[in-house]
């Protein structure tokens, strides 16, 4: 476990330095036949990121419901393929919907507040949400809409294979969850599905206009990186 989080680590700071392969210069290389660039990423590493890569592709073009063909962008998600910590929202807003990536305005900007104030880096988590393309005006997306779009979340799920999923908002714990209580109720239980634990918290665009959900959020987040690290 201990060797697979520092192999990821350093995995994704080679990535962070945009480095995508070492050229190993040593005689050994010669010895072990190793001729040219020795990919840094595993064998599982390249089909992970590659089957994200195609899943985007497919998303950028997908029609399957009314909002394909009013988005700017899709929103496919962002991060790291290897989290463990995947954090799963509503839908695209408008600044996401302009720059084609999730949690960008305001409600993304309080979120990376409080990852950094429980030391988790945007860069090592994943980000999602529930729907790829933003419903215009930001109304709530609708129940044919979360069904067109839900294959695409649970094969995100399924590659990425968070021991934790935070779930922002009710929409998303309920549909995760795949029930219809409250949120007070939801944040109070234990959620397991599978080996994956699911916390479901309050959306951060909702903590903008009640600041007293800040805290809850921060302890939900607390517990998220406990689990995920402790
Ligand atoms: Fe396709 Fe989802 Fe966008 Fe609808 S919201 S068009 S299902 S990607
Ligand atoms: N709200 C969401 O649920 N998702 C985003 O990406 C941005 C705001």
């Amino acid at each position: 476990m201990k060797d697979k989080r520092i192999a990821r680590a350093l995995a994704e700071n080679l990535r962070a330095l945009g480095v995508r392969e070492i050229v190993a210069e040593s005689p050994a290389s010669a010895l072990l036949g190793a001729e040219g660039p020795v990919d840094v990423t595993s064998e599982e590493d390249l089909s992970r990121e590659g089957v994200i890569r195609r899943e985007k592709e497919t998303v950028d073009r997908c029609r399957k419901c009314g909002l394909g063909s009013q988005r700017t962008h899709a929103v496919y998600g962002d991060g790291n393929e290897y989290a463990e910590i995947m954090f799963i929202g509503e839908a695209p807003g408008a600044e996401e919907d302009r720059q084609g990536l999730p949690f960008v305005g305001r409600a993304g900007q309080l979120l990376n507040r409080l990852l950094e104030q429980v030391s988790l880096k945007r860069s090592e988590v994943y980000i999602g949400n529930l729907l790829k393309c933003r419903p215009p005006e930001n109304r709530d997306p609708l129940p044919e809409e979360l069904t067109a779009c839900r294959p695409y979340l649970d094969k995100q799920i399924a590659v990425i294979k968070p021991r934790i999923i935070v779930c922002l908002g009710l929409y998303a714990a309920q549909a995760i969850l795949n029930v219809k209580e409250s949120m007070a109720r939801l944040r109070g239980a234990h959620h397991k599905i599978g080996d994956t634990t699911v916390i479901p918290t309050y959306h951060t665009a909702a903590a903008l206009r009640f600041p007293a959900y800040k805290q809850q959020i921060y302890d939900d987040l607390c517990r998220a990186r406990d689990l995920a690290y402790g």
